[in-house]
């Protein structure tokens, strides 16, 4: 915040404060005047006066105490413009004490796990309930509170893997996240829209959908020449890269015509972010083993 921002809002806050308290002084009808009560103001309706009371004595200094809070609270607390307060106290401090407090305190919790072999812990019921916890904070925002994934993101509970299924590969996802990268027209930047149709078409014949019999069959050469470097002579994919099998009937994008024409049109961009720098070792081989666990 700017210096003068910073004194803008401080005049104006202790601006207030000190306005209400002159205006509780300056209004104040003398307390020593108590007996006198039942003043009217000489104003009458309809038979009702009003009358001209001092504040009761409770109110008043009630209210003198509020005053007197705020500043205090404006001394240790941050609320002036920039000035921190003498506490030193801030939100993200605070936060952060409070997730080294939980930290400490389930590490251990986790540690007991940390060295179990991914296929043992996938056994264990209760690292399993944790695993679940675990992936509903991190993971189902993404990959879906049941772990079966959206367009773009994988369903993790089928047999079909864009970078492997067994636990190393899910520990290396995890560590070191995943980009996939498709480029535009694959490995032919030259291709028209008559071969377009026809690898589409051509895909589309894997699972048994082809629009155009003909169009499939010249979809082959384009698919050699384009396609294959990546996702394999058979279309089985290439899980060192993350280039999808065709042929299994389950799709990370949609798989109408359209969807694929779109993929092969544009290309693909994808990103699994990497979770060793939000997550301990420990954290991370029990997600292992529950996303092992959610296919075996
Ligand atoms: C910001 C979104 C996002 C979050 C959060 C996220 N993922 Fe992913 N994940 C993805 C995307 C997108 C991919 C696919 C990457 C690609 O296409 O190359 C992916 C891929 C994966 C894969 C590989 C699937 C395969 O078929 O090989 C696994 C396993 C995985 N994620 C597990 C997790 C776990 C466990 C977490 C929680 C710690 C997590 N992901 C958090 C977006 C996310
Ligand atoms: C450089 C490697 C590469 C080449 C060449 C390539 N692809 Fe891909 N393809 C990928 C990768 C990687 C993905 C996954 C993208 C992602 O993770 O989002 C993908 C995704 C796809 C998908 C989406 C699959 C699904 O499950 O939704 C289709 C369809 C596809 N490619 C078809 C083709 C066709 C047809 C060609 C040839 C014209 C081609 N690809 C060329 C790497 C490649």
């Amino acid at each position: 915040m700017s210096t003068f921002w910073s004194l803008w809002i401080s005049v104006i806050t202790l601006g207030t404060i000190f306005a209400c308290w002159w205006l509780l002084w300056a209004t104040r009808k003398g307390q020593s005047t108590d007996q006198e009560t039942d003043r009217t103001t000489g104003h009458s309706f309809d038979g009702i006066e009003e009358l001209d009371n001092p504040l009761p004595k409770w109110w008043f200094y009630l209210f003198v105490g509020t005053c007197i809070f705020a500043l205090g609270y404006l001394a240790l607390y941050p609320g002036l413009g920039n000035f921190q307060g003498f506490l030193g106290w801030s939100q993200h401090s605070q936060w952060q004490e409070e997730v080294q407090v939980a930290d400490a305190k389930y590490s251990e919790i986790y540690a007991q796990f940390g060295s179990v072999p991914v296929e043992e812990l996938a056994e264990n019921g209760s690292a399993m309930q944790m695993g679940q916890r675990l992936f509903s904070n991190n993971c189902a925002v993404c990959h879906g509170s049941a772990a079966r994934g959206a367009i773009g993101f994988p369903n993790l509970t089928d047999e079909a893997w864009l970078y492997g299924g067994e636990p190393e590969d899910i520990l290396h996802t995890l560590n070191n996240g995943r980009q996939g990268n498709m480029p535009a027209k694959g490995f032919m930047p030259a291709m028209n829209s008559a071969q377009v149709d026809q690898v589409v078409n051509y895909v589309l014949s894997f699972s048994g959908r082809e629009k155009d019999e003909a169009a499939a069959e010249a979809g082959k050469d384009v698919y050699a020449q384009g396609c294959a470097g990546c996702h394999g002579p058979e279309a089985k994919g290439n899980p060192s890269m993350g280039a999808p099998n065709l042929t299994d009937d389950a799709w990370l994008y949609g798989s109408t015509y359209e969807w694929i024409e779109e993929t092969v049109l544009y290309g693909r961009q994808n990103n699994m972010p990497k979770q060793s720098e939000r997550l301990s070792s420990d954290q991370i081989q029990i997600l292992a083993a529950y996303v092992y666990s959610l296919s075996n």
